[in-house]
């Protein structure tokens, strides 16, 4: 994501040219940050308890889904440094219980609210969305949790509301990426409009592929914005807030000219330093178009216009 931290797309398809010339092109290899599709561990993580909940006739693609072996070992979650592949194995003794979410600022109802008490009341639901990485590789995913606008309906949002402002963890205790990577301003934080907030594709995740999120993937409960790049997709939440001035963000707040504070996913617009014209699935390595917000602007076009 850093400017360091991702491989160009012209030196990866050197890469994966070269790969090809060896006969190994359906075989992952390790290509450097942002690139190569991760080579294939066993599929189930710890702590992952079945969660079901109704399938979403709604939210389908088609599109085969990522096998989860490939989305659970190829994770960008800063808190536990930059390598992909490693993520899975550096966070997986990561506390996630007891957890909870303080939801504050312009609501009419502050509080805090413990995971479990929360998970039991909202309606959960899975559903199938794209998801497209600002690094230009891309998957398609089951997600289980409910709509952000269940939860914003619930503690009553304020006049003078704008924006919604997502904070994770900041306890380098947790996540020795943190200490690692002390350049950056921790914690991570995102933000949404709140148009965007409380559009219905905007969800609350606690789950993957039929169960409990593992710790890669924002244990127990993170955003997912199918529209956007990934990185607006903020992991492990601990606070919301409703506000009225547009929050500083994560990435944003350090290098504003290659990642937007909207970032709306758009072939047309090229990251300063890689095309976005095409997107590199995780599990098979192949390129194909990148569609304008990633394929839900019949959805969300109109939030723009
Ligand atoms: N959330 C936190 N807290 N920290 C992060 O580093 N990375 C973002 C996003 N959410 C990130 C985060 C980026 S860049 C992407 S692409 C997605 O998480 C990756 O989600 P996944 O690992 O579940 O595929």
């Amino acid at each position: 994501m850093a400017p360091q931290d991702v491989t160009p797309e012209g030196q990866y398809l050197r890469r994966r040219a070269i790969v090809r010339g060896l006969g190994l092109g359906g075989i992952g290899l390790a290509a450097g940050l942002g690139c190569a599709p991760p080579s294939g561990p066993p599929d189930a993580p710890r702590t992952m308890p079945a969660m079901p909940a109704p399938r979403s006739r709604r939210h389908r693609v088609a599109r085969a889904l990522t096998p989860a072996r490939f989305a659970h070992h190829y994770n960008n979650f800063y808190e536990f440094g930059p390598d992909k592949e490693a993520v899975a194995r550096r966070a997986a003794r990561m506390p996630l219980r007891p957890w909870t979410l303080e939801v504050g600022g312009l609501v009419d109802r502050p509080g805090v609210h413990d995971i479990d008490a929360l998970l039991r009341r909202m309606p959960l639901e899975e559903r199938v969305y794209r998801f497209r990485c600002v690094e230009a590789w891309s998957m398609v995913v089951p997600w289980t949790g409910f709509p952000l606008s269940a939860l914003l309906r619930e503690v009553g949002v304020r006049a003078g509301a704008h924006y919604v402002r997502f904070e994770t963890f900041g306890d380098a205790a947790i996540g020795p990426g943190i200490a690692e990577q002390s350049h950056y301003r921790w914690p991570y934080v995102e933000a949404l409009r709140l148009d965007e907030a409380t559009h219905d594709l905007t969800l609350l995740a606690t789950g993957i592929y039929g169960r409990a999120l593992p710790p890669q993937h924002g244990a127990p409960l993170r955003l997912v914005v199918p529209w956007k790049y990934g990185f607006k997709s903020i992991k492990s939440l601990v606070r919301i807030d409703l506000v009225g001035e547009k929050p500083t963000t994560f990435w944003h707040g350090l290098y504003p000219r290659e990642y937007g504070f909207l970032a709306n996913v758009d072939p047309a617009t090229p990251h300063p330093r890689w095309s976005q014209a095409r997107e590199r699935s995780i599990a098979t390595g192949a390129w194909r178009p990148t569609r304008a917000f990633n394929g839900y602007g019949e959805e969300v076009a109109a939030l723009y216009r």
